[in-house]
């Protein structure tokens, strides 16, 4: 009985994940010219052939010629079959694939689970003990100014400074190989015994919503790096699901169903020794889509109280990126000297801190502010700009009271008209949508043949790319593939197709490898004029491709504007002159030609 998952869900998991980032995880990619590339993991080579586009998604070795998606990928390294490899890219990148099951299943390894939750409860139960056996680990905890009755209530522990702690206690009831699988245990590169990962460190549990122990936190005492070790992802822990002290948070959410997210276990703790109890941590990580969907679960607010250092600056505006599909309401707390909140409530106390949170600023506000850093709306070009920063903030605002409202305000921080200002939030957004999509280059299999042909023709008979050269300017092609492929073609005496590959797009590298692997190359029987007919051909199809571009483009682009608009008029006289001028090069080619 295996598991079903909706059509399309392979769509549905590519959608959420960069193949470039995925990749990189399991090999260092190198950015070249315009894609990424790696010494091939399916095949053994000395210089790197295995290419990955981020722009398509896709990758391809040019040695090997395997190929594919995201999802193929972690198929192929991993040896997983398909539903295997989408659910372990779910889990990594928190996505929640059990809302797109159709059938319900067999667990299989919910026994393996059920043992690691044991094993953490267990060991969490003998961190515990030690820590009122360990003077130093208790006094630490006391000078951080947290009551005994707190230190409990988050299961508050101390790992000896021992190899085998766990190992010990454990090996009893369990299997070595379990162990591992939980975290706890580390094996020995070069003997196959084992030892603990945490040593002379304060133990955090880390608990799920329903309260179990799913890993932990181990902080040192001193100013020894690191400063906190992390249980890694086993198969009931994950970090972009979890959220530290959610479990106790979700009951303290209050009539406004407000939650606040810091970055730290001593935030959480410390703030709630305090009395605010609606707090809960990201453990250092960025926030996910998987933690959006666990406070979406819960809350209707969400506070934002990251440190106010730079990286709490960025981890605040990624984390309102994240939220934002979410229906909740994102509001932002930066606090003064660069405090974090744990320090913040010590110096301040929990009322002052009570207050902030209340009065927290709305997240379009915050980011609002950010975007008008150094601008003098004074000076009408810094105007422009800040609309430009701010375009994309508007295009997330789904509500339209919320819409007009910011609208209102930036009119009046501008002094552009309210009109003018919708008209430029609009028109801006579609353009710069449909731009995007004039780059894609889409090549007719004839045009590749031909493209193909050249080249050959230039490596086997190499006069004839010089000839042509010296006749035409190769920069009469909108679409850059014959300069780009020519220029590397001619830095070279041996064509090498793993060196193509830092300059050279896919569809360019494939056409190039193939021209060089021909079996047998047929010679230019007609002279340059033949070479010259072939040119002309492919500079037709290139205009001709740019024009239903620019056809394309038009209707779509002006379809969105408003007719009233004078970017409407604008732009209209600009692509009739743009179709008039291609038209106009396409007749001259034409009489070049016969
Ligand atoms: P204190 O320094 O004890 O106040 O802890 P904190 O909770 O304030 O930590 P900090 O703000 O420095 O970091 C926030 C969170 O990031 C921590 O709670 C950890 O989850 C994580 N973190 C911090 N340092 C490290 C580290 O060295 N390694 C790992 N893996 N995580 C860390
Ligand atoms: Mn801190």
């Amino acid at each position: 009985m295996g598991k079903h998952y909706v059509d399309g869900i392979a769509d549905i998991v590519s959608e959420k994940v960069n193949i470039v980032d995925l990749i990189s995880s399991y090999l260092p990619l190198k950015k070249t010219g315009r894609n990424y590339k790696a010494l091939c993991p399916f095949h053994s080579e000395k210089t790197p052939s295995f290419v990955v586009s981020e722009e398509k998604q896709i990758f391809h070795c040019f040695g090997c010629g395997a190929s594919g998606s995201a999802i193929s990928f972690v198929m192929q390294i991993e040896n997983l079959d398909f539903i295997d490899a989408i659910e372990q890219i779910g889990d990594r990148y928190g996505i929640d694939l059990d809302e797109y099951l159709v059938k319900k299943y067999d667990t299989k390894g919910h026994e393996e689970q059920e043992q690691l939750f044991v094993i953490n409860k267990v060991a969490a139960k003998g961190f515990y003990n030690n820590l009122k056996n360990n003077k130093g680990a208790y006094e630490y905890l006391v000078n951080r100014n947290l009551k005994p009755q707190t230190m409990r209530k988050f299961g508050l522990g101390f790992a000896p400074d021992e190899w085998d702690f766990i190992l010990k206690n454990l090996r009893k009831k369990f299997t070595d190989n379990i162990l591992e699988k939980s975290g706890l245990i580390i094996k020995r590169d070069n003997s196959n015994g084992h030892y603990d990962r945490f040593r002379n460190r304060i133990m955090f549990p880390i608990f799920d919503i329903r309260g179990r122990v799913i890993g932990f936190g181990g902080r040192v005492m001193d100013d020894t790096m690191p400063k906190y070790l992390n249980s890694p992802d086993t198969p009931i822990f994950n970090k972009s699901f979890n959220l530290y002290g959610m479990n106790y948070a979700k009951n303290y959410l209050g009539d406004n169903k407000q939650i606040v997210i810091v970055e730290g276990y001593m935030d959480v703790i410390s703030l709630y020794d305090k009395g605010i109890y609606n707090v809960a941590a990201s453990l250092g990580t960025s926030l996910t889509e998987g933690h959006g969907k666990l406070i979406e679960r819960y809350a209707k607010e969400v506070v934002l109280l990251y440190d106010s250092d730079q990286a709490g600056i960025k981890a605040t505006r990624r984390a309102i990126d994240v939220l934002r599909p979410f229906s909740v309401r994102v509001k932002v707390l930066s606090l003064k000297d660069g405090l974090d909140p744990d320090e913040y409530v010590l110096k301040y106390g929990k009322d002052e801190l009570q207050k902030l949170i209340d009065s927290a600023q709305d997240a379009m506000e915050y980011m609002l502010n950010y975007y008008k850093e150094g601008l003098n709306f004074s000076i009408k070009s810094d105007i422009i700009e800040y609309i430009d920063r701010i375009r994309s903030l508007f295009n997330g605002i789904n509500n339209t009271i919320e819409y007009e409202l910011y609208v209102k305000r930036v009119s009046e921080e501008t002094g552009l008209s309210l009109s003018n200002l919708v008209k430029e939030l609009k028109y801006v957004k579609k353009i710069e949508k449909e731009n995007d999509k004039l780059e894609e280059v889409v090549l007719q299999s004839k045009d590749v043949k031909l493209y193909q042909r050249l080249f050959e023709i230039f490596i086997h008979e190499r006069s004839y790319l010089d000839l042509l050269k010296k006749k035409h300017d190769f920069n009469e092609f909108h679409f850059k593939i014959l300069k780009e492929v020519t220029d590397f073609i001619l830095l070279y005496d041996e064509i090498d197709i793993n060196k193509s590959i830092d300059v050279l797009s896919f569809e360019e590298i494939e056409m190039l490898k193939i021209a060089k692997n021909i079996d047998e190359y047929i010679k230019v029987s007609n002279g340059i004029r033949e070479v010259e007919k072939m040119y002309f051909e492919l500079l037709l199809s290139d205009k001709v491709r740019l024009l239903e571009k620019i056809k394309e483009e038009s209707t779509r682009v002006l379809s969105n504007i408003d007719k009233d608009s004078s970017k409407y008029s604008e732009l209209k006289i600009k692509y009739a002159k743009l179709q008039h001028d291609i038209n106009s090069q396409i007749a001259g080619i034409n009489k070049k030609r016969n």
